[in-house]
């Protein structure tokens, strides 16, 4: 069994988080859960840190949640330890979340690549929502974030029959951010993970929960939430900065924290 659940390193002002289960595909148990979570929050709290990038290993992202933790558990189990509410601390997460996608992304693997903001993949990843041939339904938020990322007919097509998407559909169904060679998933997240580091940390929260709400609201009420925003910016050094940087033909330095 691997010794670490995860592994976790800092590159520049970029947090990795690696699943490490290799011998079950990566397979999401409560262990990896906590790791995850606690590693996203400890990237959070450091100011240093600007983005996360999520991944796992070229045969696995995740190939689901553990199904042999929960196989033999009751209803009133699953009920009273609200089963898979742990997942909604990762997002929560304010800074941007990246998942680097290659091989197996099925069930919850799929789901916690929905969970980040952005999905990097390669023509060899595998997503699904298979649950359907275990006799239950997606857990994590499957059937609501896929239907959300692809429509209703294309999740229906997912959800009911458990078949897999390879990463070329998975773009053009907009469920995947960049399609790029296999091998250079991770590099290409990193590079967007860099360039964001690179902007201005409360800005870029900023636009990440503008976008999230138009998930959660209206679109009167959005634009409001977004133009409110868009004004308390103004009280940010780095806004005073952005702007005069564009003025003097320089490039930006953003500092606030
Ligand atoms: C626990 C898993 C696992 C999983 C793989 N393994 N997926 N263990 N939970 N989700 C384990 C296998 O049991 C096996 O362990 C080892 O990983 C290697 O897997 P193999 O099946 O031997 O590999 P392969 O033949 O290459 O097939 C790959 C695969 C297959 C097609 C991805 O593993 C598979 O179908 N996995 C399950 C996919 C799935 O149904 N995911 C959704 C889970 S439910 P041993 O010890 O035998 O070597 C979910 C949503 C939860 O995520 C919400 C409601 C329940």
């Amino acid at each position: 069994m691997s010794e670490h659940v995860i592994l976790t390193e800092i590159v520049g002002r970029v947090g990795v988080i690696r699943v490490n289960r290799p011998e079950a595909l990566n397979a999401l148990n409560l262990a990896i859960l906590h790791a995850v979570v606690e590693a996203a929050e400890a990237f959070q709290n450091d100011p240093n840190i600007m983005a996360i990038v999520i991944t796992g290993n070229e045969k696995a992202f995740a190939a689901g949640a553990d199904i042999k933790e929960m196989a033999d558990k009751s209803y009133i189990e699953m009920h009273q330890s609200d089963w898979f509410s742990g997942w909604s601390r990762f997002t929560e997460i304010r800074l941007p979340m990246i998942a680097a996608v290659n091989g197996y992304a099925l069930g919850g693997g799929c789901e916690l690549a929905m969970m980040t903001d952005m999905i990097i993949a390669g023509p060899g990843t595998k997503f699904g929502q298979p649950e359907i041939n275990l006799g239950v339904i997606p857990g994590m938020g499957g059937s609501q974030r896929l239907t959300r990322a692809i429509g209703k007919s294309k999740a229906m097509d997912m959800v009911l029959t458990g078949r897999m998407m390879d990463g070329e559909e998975a773009e053009r169904a907009g469920l995947v951010a960049r399609l790029v060679d296999d091998n250079n998933v991770f590099d290409t997240a990193m590079e967007i993970a860099q360039t964001i580091a690179s902007k201005s940390r409360p800005v870029v929260m900023a636009a990440k929960e503008a976008v999230n709400t138009a998930f959660e609201t209206s679109l009167s009420q959005g634009l409001l939430v977004e133009r409110r925003a868009f004004h308390a910016l103004f009280a940010l050094e780095d806004q005073k900065e952005g702007m005069e940087a564009f003025s003097n033909k320089r490039k930006a330095e953003f500092k606030d924290r």
